[in-house]
């Protein structure tokens, strides 16, 4: 598959088969998130695999997110922006850290779609809970929970994603203020 239609194929998916995915695939989405560009060549995120159920449904109550334990692994992306603030001030570095996991994330999204799997980002607002059910060390921050299997109802990810009109986001040249 080509990486557009990788990508046009990619849809948020909360629900999974009662289906291993081979430890080789999951390898490779891993590999893939880790050849993504990174603000200063600093790679300070890590990954936790996830295939425990009672660890993915505990995961799923503390995320509000119905079902997504129904995948046989999720991926939790964590950040250790001590390294990045050796390098940046302290903005910077957190804007780093943020854009650098944003890209590592998309990487697994993109591959696991390759792979014709589906997925799903959810953003961690309870930092802390799932910080102490994955005994995360206190200097790591969260960056999402990607929970990662085959598809359940196909009718979920033939949802048509809103057509975007270019001409009102894209200036040729210099910002067009007439695109607004
Ligand atoms: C940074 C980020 C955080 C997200 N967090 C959540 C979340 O907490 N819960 C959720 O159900 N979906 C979450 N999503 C998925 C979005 O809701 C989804 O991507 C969006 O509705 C567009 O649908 P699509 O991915 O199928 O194109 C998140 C997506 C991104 C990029």
């Amino acid at each position: 598959m080509d990486v557009y239609d990788a990508i046009t194929k990619r849809k948020t998916v909360y629900s999974f088969l009662d289906k291993e995915v081979d430890e080789e695939v999951v390898l490779k989405l891993i590999d893939s998130a880790v050849k993504s560009p990174t603000a200063g060549g600093i790679r300070e995120y890590e990954f936790i695999i996830v295939t425990n159920q009672d660890t993915k449904k505990a995961i799923s109550n503390i995320s509000l997110t119905p079902h997504i334990d129904s995948a046989p692994f999720m991926v939790i992306v964590i950040c250790d922006k001590s390294k990045m603030d050796a390098v940046f001030d302290e903005e910077d570095s957190e804007t780093f850290c943020v854009e650098n996991a944003a890209l590592a994330i998309e990487n697994i999204l993109l591959m696991a779609s390759s792979y014709g799997l589906g997925s799903a980002w959810i953003a961690t607002l309870q930092q802390d809970e799932i910080k102490k059910l994955l005994d995360i060390p206190e200097k790591y921050k969260v960056r999402g929970i990607i929970p990662i299997g085959y598809i359940k109802d196909e009718a979920e990810i033939k949802r048509v994603s809103p057509k975007v009109d270019l001409s009102r986001i894209v200036h040729i040249e210099k910002f067009n203020k007439n695109n607004a």
